[in-house]
């Protein structure tokens, strides 16, 4: 089969390991032929393509980002952007496409595959938000990063009698913020789910300095919302998938926790650093098995789905659950972090 083979959105690590896996199996079980488009859906839309085989694909399984590079084009906000990739899937003759991406990538692999085009999805996302899967390859080594930078914090908060305050990544879901937390021993952990209380904030701050700790380590997920619904974002431009690029918070609570506490506080935004570099073991194994149901998908004739994980194992949903809402943390883990708070 010709298959052509793209990824969407923001990188994460493990988009490399999914595409080594495909190429490996697709050319040596089933004797398939590659083409890989070039940034996303961009790559579709402009008919960039690179070509993708067992050469091209070696050596790349340890190696975050990907070689076929991301974007988050919007083909469905382009006047003909629709037509446009068909006619190009159609001229190289593809019969089929396998999509690596979050909600946004497979809301685009869901239009075509309405249209014809037989598409797999395959799920990426530090944010770990997409529902219809237990995970996403990405998370793992997000939340790897974001504990080793917590676990850091700990000494130079302690030597200066500081609280520090840490922002993660995550969007609108807080699964990076409340494993790093947890995992990482923050004080206080704020996610989306929870609107933040700042007067609960200060009080376990100060809990924790009348019992004799006088550094305190807070992790923040850039989402997290006060009270009144507000988000911190830079700016208020939106991307071509109608968000806005959420940064900021941790600086917001530490002024706001110094001026309350009087304990001196600093902010870290651990940004993208969150997504870079080589992906963690676990992440490497997720994707290879991703890779490897991808292919088989495409050569069972199952599309229009997205391969994802159910407990241990992996299996299959349809693109339109993937994509029907937002995968949130939850009673379970929150129960986690308050089980760690002092009491009231
Ligand atoms: O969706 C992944 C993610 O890393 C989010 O956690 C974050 O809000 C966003 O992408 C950042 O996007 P960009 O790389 O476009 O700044």
């Amino acid at each position: 089969m010709r298959i052509g083979m793209l990824t969407g959105g923001g990188d994460c690590p493990g988009l490399n390991a999914v595409i080594r896996a495909v190429v490996r199996k697709g050319i040596q079980h089933y004797g398939d032929e590659f083409v890989g488009f070039m940034e996303g859906w961009r790559g579709v839309l402009d008919d960039v393509t690179m070509s993708l085989d067992l050469e091209t694909t070696s050596g790349i399984l340890h190696k975050g980002g990907t070689i076929l590079r991301s974007s988050r084009t919007n083909v469905k906000k382009i006047p003909g952007g629709i037509e446009k990739c068909l006619e190009v899937i159609g001229k190289h003759k593809l019969d089929a496409l396998i999509a690596l991406g979050g909600d946004d990538t497979q809301s685009i692999s869901l239009a075509l595959s309405e249209q014809g085009v037989k598409v797999v999805g395959v799920p990426k996302t530090i944010d770990n938000d997409l529902s219809g899967t237990d995970a996403c390859f990405g998370f793992d080594t997000a939340v790897t990063i974001a504990t080793e930078a917590v676990d850091r914090l700990h000494s130079t908060a302690e030597a200066h009698n500081r609280v520090l305050v840490v922002e993660v990544m995550g969007r609108n879901a807080g699964w990076i913020a409340i494993t790093s937390g947890i995992a990482g021993g923050a004080d206080v952990i704020l996610v989306p789910e929870i609107p933040i209380d700042i007067e609960e904030v200060c009080r376990l701050l100060k809990y924790r300095h009348d019992h004799g700790k006088k550094f305190s380590i807070v992790v923040a997920a850039e989402g997290a919302v006060f009270p009144e619904g507000e988000q911190k974002s830079h700016g208020t431009a939106l991307d071509s998938f109608g968000h806005v690029r959420l940064s900021g918070i941790g600086q917001v609570l530490a002024e706001e926790i110094e001026q309350r506490t009087k304990y001196e506080t600093r902010s870290v935004n651990l940004g993208h650093t969150q997504r870079g570099g080589t992906p963690t073991a676990y992440d490497r194994m997720l994707a290879t098995r991703y890779g490897i149901a991808a292919i088989d998908l495409v050569h069972e004739g199952k599309f229009g789905r997205l391969v994802v994980l159910k407990g241990t194992g992996i299996s299959d949903i349809p693109l339109a659950d993937a994509i029907a809402k937002t995968r949130t943390v939850g009673e379970d883990l929150l129960a986690v972090m308050r089980g760690l708070e002092p009491p009231r």
